[in-house]
């Protein structure tokens, strides 16, 4: 008899995906009575599970089974409008035909992905990037490229280098940038006026899109700059938006806004995989409350938070050690020279502290060992100063 052995069923595409490290690697083993700083998961007590709670009973008081059927709500219209009248509030006027709800932004990534790459096509990501984006692009091309980010975002100097090198020896030039050019994750910067249209000049030179993301995009803590979107003449700009960082992650949605043939394949690709109930709740939610007065209150609440993470890194981290100051988003960048952040990871859980070392931001996870990625979001201002402590406690008697 001959023996079936599953990994010959897997296309080569496939098995060269396999390759690489698991989805979530990233996320620490971390014992239940840790301080997280680890988590980009927003503050407990600014999820409004009280108010979605009542969405899903209003909504199914006045429409009964018709959200849980495939496709049945008329709310599901209703949050695409919603989400278009934000768009507006934010320079960016999307037609009917140019917005698609996803299952968040991480789906809207996937699909763009899938739509743009195949095994030689090349992506442009930032150092570091996003890890769960760098992981999806992983599943369709090994050709990724990076340009280092500093305090001002992408340098697209550094870019403009590299395609035009790309250029003189023929190489295929990038299908896309991947950018989250507003209080990035992992590093809280935020990409300047200048080089925004910097990047759009460059597209245009060198013919590729951008895909935006703007998962934090609404979270400055005093104002949020224009999108890249917003100052795109010539639609090369996919934009993907989320509700994930400002409502409640679990609820799955995000959006994208882009050119009518872009949305027409994307939406070719989504099928069925998507959750009209979430979104008619989410639909009747919005109707609900003010989501302008909400984003004030998160701000606030974020920019407290990171200021307490702030004060608490000048008084308990080693004079050497440097980081970003955040205009908004959730996290702060930490350089600590010299220093393997992942082999502080497990004296820090065992101190009752978490984070994210800095390696998994990176193509090169080796450009990543000095960093770590904090995140003000989740825990109380008592617990980050107490968790920035312990953390300076370990760093000290490493
Ligand atoms: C930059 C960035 N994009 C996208 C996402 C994921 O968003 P969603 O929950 O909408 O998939 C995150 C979540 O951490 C993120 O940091």
């Amino acid at each position: 008899m001959v023996s079936m052995n599953p990994e010959s069923y897997f296309p080569r595409n496939i098995k060269a995906a396999l390759q690489h490290n698991p989805p979530g690697e990233w996320i620490p083993s971390v014992p239940a009575n840790a301080i997280r700083l680890h988590s980009g998961y927003p503050a407990p007590h600014l999820v409004p599970s009280v108010e979605l709670k009542d969405a899903v009973a209003q909504l199914l008081e006045v429409e009964n089974d018709l959200p849980l059927h495939y496709i049945g709500s008329p709310s599901i219209d209703r949050l695409k409008e919603y989400v278009r009248a934000r768009q507006e509030v934010r320079g960016m006027l999307a037609k009917d035909n140019e917005l698609l709800i996803t299952s968040g932004a991480c789906q809207a990534i996937d699909l763009i992905a899938r739509i743009f790459l195949d095994k030689d096509a090349v992506v442009v990501v930032e150092s570091p990037t996003y890890m769960e984006a760098l992981e999806i692009f992983w599943n369709y091309t090994d050709q990724i490229i990076t340009v280092p980010i500093d305090k001002d975002g992408l340098q697209t100097e550094q870019l403009a280098e590299l395609l035009a090198k790309r250029k003189q020896k023929g190489m295929r030039q990038p299908s896309f940038l991947y950018t989250i050019p507003t209080f990035h994750n992992p590093t809280g910067t935020t990409m300047t006026a200048k080089r925004r249209n910097h990047v759009l000049q460059l597209a245009e030179e060198y013919d590729f899109l951008v895909l935006e993301d703007d998962a934090y995009g609404e979270l400055g803590f005093t104002s949020n700059p224009r999108t890249l979107k917003s100052m795109d003449t010539q639609e090369r700009v996919l934009y993907v938006g989320s509700f994930s960082k400002v409502i409640a992650p679990g609820m799955r949605i995000g959006w994208v806004h882009a050119s009518e043939k872009f949305i027409q394949a994307l939406f070719w690709f989504k099928k069925d995989l998507e959750h009209p109930f979430a979104q008619a709740t989410m639909a009747t939610f919005l109707k609900k409350i003010d989501f302008s007065s909400r984003l004030q209150e998160l701000s606030k609440a974020y920019q407290k938070k990171c200021y307490v993470m702030l004060s608490a890194l000048k008084k308990h981290l080693p004079k050497d050690a440097t980081w970003f100051v955040p205009d908004g988003g959730y996290f702060v960048w930490v350089k600590l020279p010299n220093l393997d952040t992942e082999k502080l990871l497990s004296k820090a859980t065992e101190e009752g502290v978490s984070f994210l070392p800095g390696k998994y931001f990176f193509l090169d996870q080796e450009e990543g060992a000095e960093y770590l990625r904090l995140s003000f979001s989740y825990e109380s201002e008592k617990d980050i100063e107490k968790g920035i402590e312990k953390l300076g406690y370990v760093i000290v008697s490493k």
